[in-house]
């Protein structure tokens, strides 16, 4: 985990801002979110798998926030990361888990092994870790009026819930990280971490290109100009941030439901 050059404000105590962490912030649906949140007024930090596009989202971000580096995939940079934030921010309100790949896409007996387990490492495993990791700091906040001291979005997907022909490892991983976003529930709600699993429907994302490419599945099918933009579900977990309604807390929801994406002001 590296630092941006420039240094962030030190502390946000005393403000009413919430500090923010959003992994795989490079690009896609994580800036989008990234955007989204900081033009909410609240504090983002950024997460790149590396240092390439640090400067670029730096930039959207401004003073509302800072880039840094980790790979989620690391336990060493993900530790390093969380007590970074704990010197930096002294505090962090909301862990979004949005760091995913989609490879290795193919059925099963054409798929690599050490490839399949990257995917369940970095999808499931990845969040595990900034889970257990953040976890002290979400803990140490005072209750808001519903309780709550900490939120935990994960971002889930229909392919947790039903196979998609040739990704075995991505359904495999979002399946689990469904019921990883239970334990949490189950082990934490009652001490005030609110967990919500968030699928953002088919986003024109580089995911969706990579998918395009296979053209294994229906999904690969779907015309580019059917797919949504990054910001309507992004617009969707900034609302998720400012209040995280109780109904969905311990939840899989999902950004073509009407109800959710009514959480979004005009
Ligand atoms: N797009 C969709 O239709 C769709 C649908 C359902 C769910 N989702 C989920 O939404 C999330 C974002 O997807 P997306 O479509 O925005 O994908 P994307 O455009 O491929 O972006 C994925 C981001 O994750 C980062 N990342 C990958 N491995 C990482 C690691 N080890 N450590 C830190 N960051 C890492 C990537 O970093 P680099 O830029 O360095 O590669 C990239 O910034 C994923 O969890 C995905 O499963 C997407």
């Amino acid at each position: 985990m590296q630092d941006q050059p420039s240094p962030p404000p030190s502390s946000l105590a005393g403000t009413a801002r919430r500090v923010v962490a959003v992994t795989g912030a490079a690009r896609g649906i994580g800036l989008a979110i990234c955007r989204e949140i900081v033009d909410d007024g609240q504090y983002v930090i950024a997460i790149l798998r590396n240092s390439a596009r640090v400067s670029e989202v730096q930039a959207v971000l401004g003073e509302h926030g800072r880039a840094v580096v980790c790979d989620v995939g690391s336990d060493r940079s993900v530790v390093e990361l969380f007590a970074n934030i704990r010197r930096q921010e002294g505090r962090l309100d909301v862990l979004i888990n949005n760091a995913g790949i989609i490879e290795p896409i193919g059925r099963i007996s054409e798929t690599d092994a050490a490839q399949w387990a990257t995917a369940i490492d970095v999808n499931l495993v990845g969040a595990y870790r900034c889970v257990r990791a953040a976890l002290p700091l979400l803990l140490a906040n005072p209750p808001d009026s519903d309780g709550q001291r900490g939120l935990i979005i994960n971002l889930s997907s229909g392919a947790a819930h039903r196979p998609q022909e040739g990704w075995s490892a991505y359904c495999a991983s979002k399946a689990g990280l469904a019921m990883l976003g239970r334990a949490i529930d189950l082990e934490y709600g009652s001490l005030g971490i609110a967990v919500t699993g968030f699928a953002p429907g088919v986003v024109d994302t580089g995911m969706q290109g990579q998918i395009r490419a296979s053209g294994i599945n229906p999904v690969s099918k779907l015309p580019r100009e059917s797919l949504v933009q990054a910001t309507g579900p992004a617009r969707i977990v900034a609302a998720l941030v400012r209040h995280c309604p109780v109904a969905y807390r311990g939840q899989e929801i999902d950004a073509r439901d009407t109800a959710i994406a009514g959480l979004v002001r005009d």
